[in-house]
C-alpha cells in the first residue's frame, strides 16, 4: 500500500548522537583484570569506551534524539513512530520507546523496542523504512541505545574490555527521488547461535533468583573465539552479497559502515568486499562495542566531520547475538 501507488524510498534526513562523558581507558582495565593495553588494542582495536553513571538507555536515546532534532526545524510532536533498538531496555515493560516518547515530548508518536543485539540498528532501520514506504508514516525515528555497562561482568576479562554505552539516532522520511535512500537489505537470524552469546537469566526461561545471580547469569556470556569466526564469515559474506546483488563494484561504494565489535572483523569484511581501510567508517577505538548504537554513531560522526556527501553509496553491515546479521545498501541524501 504505497501512497497513490507512487514509488517512494525511505531516506535518512537527520542524525544525532549521545556519548557519556566518563571514559574508561585500557589502563583502567589493567587495574581491574589481568590484561594489558597492548593485548586489547592488538586483539580488538579498542582504546577507550564511555560509561553512563546516572541514567539508562531511555535517557541516552532521548539525548540522541534531542541532538538530532536540534539540527532540524522538526518539532517532537511531528514524529510518527519511535523504534528503539536495544538489548538493555530500562525494564522489561513498558517498552523503552514509551519512556523515550515521554522524555522527548513526542505526543503524537507510537513506538516499540526491537531486540536484535548488534544487528538491532539494521533490523530497526529496515522496519522503519518499510513503515515509510507503506505510505502510512512520514517521520520515523530509529534509535540504537545500549547501556552495555549494565550487563557487563567487570570480573570477566574476556568480555568486559569490549563494551561501552552510547545512543545514536536517525530520522527516516519519504523521498520520491529514487536516487536516494534505502535501496536494499539482506537480513538474517539463526537461533543456533544462542549457546555462545547470550544473557541467560531475567527472562521467562530463568526468572531472577538468588541462584541466577550467584551464577552470574544476568551478565553477557560470550565464547569469543566461536563468535569471532561466525562474525567474520557472516558479516563479510552478507556485505559481499549485497554488493553483488546490486551490481556494485568496490569503486561504487563510498563507505562500508560496519558494526564496531572488533577491528579484525571489520578488516576481514572490507577485504572480502575489496574495499580499502580509508573507505571504512571506524570509531571502535573511542567507544568500543556499543551494540545497537555503533552504526548510527559512525554515520553521525562521519557526516558531521564532512566525510559523507550527498550521493554517496553506503553499505551498512552487522553481526550479533542470536545469531543475527545483515547488510543494508543506501544512498546518502543529506547535503
Ligand atoms: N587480556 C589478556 N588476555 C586475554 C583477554 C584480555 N582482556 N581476554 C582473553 N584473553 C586471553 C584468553 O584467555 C586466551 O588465553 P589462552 O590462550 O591462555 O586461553 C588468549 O587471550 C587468546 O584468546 P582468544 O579467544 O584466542 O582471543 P581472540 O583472538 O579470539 O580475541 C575476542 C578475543 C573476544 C577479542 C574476540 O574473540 C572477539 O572479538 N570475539 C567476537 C566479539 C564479537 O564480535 N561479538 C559479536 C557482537 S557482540
Amino acid at each position: 500500500m504505497q501512497a497513490e501507488n507512487k514509488k517512494i524510498n525511505a531516506t535518512i534526513t537527520a542524525v544525532g548522537m549521545y556519548v557519556p562523558d566518563k571514559i574508561l581507558d585500557n589502563k583502567y582495565f589493567e587495574s581491574i583484570v589481568d590484561t594489558t593495553d597492548e593485548w586489547i588494542v592488538s586483539r580488538t582495536g579498542i582504546k577507550e569506551r564511555r560509561i553512563i553513571e546516572n541514567g539508562a538507555s531511555s535517557d541516552m536515546a532521548a539525548f540522541a534524539i534531542k541532538d538530532l532534532l536540534s539540527t532540524t526545524n522538526i518539532k517532537p510532536e511531528e514524529i510518527d513512530v519511535i523504534i528503539v533498538a536495544t538489548v538493555t531496555p530500562d525494564m522489561f515493560f513498558p517498552a523503552t520507546a514509551c519512556l523515550v516518547q515521554e522524555k522527548i515530548g513526542a505526543k503524537n508518536a507510537w513506538g516499540f523496542d526491537l531486540s536484535a543485539a548488534c544487528s538491532g540498528f539494521l533490523f530497526a532501520l529496515q522496519t522503519g523504512a518499510a513503515l515509510i514506504q507503506s505510505g502510512a508514516y512520514k517521520k520515523v525515528i530509529v534509535v540504537g541505545s545500549d547501556k552495555m555497562s549494565s550487563i557487563t561482568d567487570y570480573t570477566d576479562r574476556n568480555n568486559c574490555i569490549l563494551f561501552g554505552d552510547a545512543a545514536s539516532a536517525v530520522l527516516l522520511e519519504p523521498t520520491s527521488d529514487l536516487r536516494y535512500g534505502i535501496k536494499d537489505s539482506l537480513l538474517f537470524c539463526d537461533g543456533s547461535g544462542k549457546d555462545v552469546l547470550h544473557m541467560k537469566a531475567g527472562g521467562s526461561l530463568y526468572p531472577a533468583t538468588k541462584e541466577t545471580v550467584e551464577k552470574r547469569w544476568h551478565y553477557i556470556y560470550q565464547e569469543g573465539k566461536t563468535v569471532f569466526k561466525a562474525a567474520v564469515k557472516g558479516m563479510a559474506d552478507v556485505s559481499y552479497e549485497i554488493m553483488k546483488k546490486n551490481g556494485l563494484k568496490p569503486e561504487d561504494v563510498a563507505y562500508l559502515v560496519p558494526h564496531q565489535a572488533n577491528l579484525r572483523i571489520i578488516d576481514a569484511t572490507a577485504e572480502r568486499m575489496g574495499i580499502s581501510r580509508d573507505k571504512v567508517m571506524i570509531n571502535i577505538d573511542k567507544y568500543g562495542n556499543t551494540t545497537a548504537a555503533t552504526i548510527p554513531l559512525c554515520l553521525t560522526e562521519y557526516y558531521r566531520n564532512g566525510k559523507v556527501k550527498k550521493g554517496d553509496n553506503l553499505i551498512l553491515a552487522a553481526f550479533g547475538a542470536g545469531y543475527t546479521w545483515g547488510s543494508i545498501y543506501l544512498t546518502w541524501s543529506i547535503d
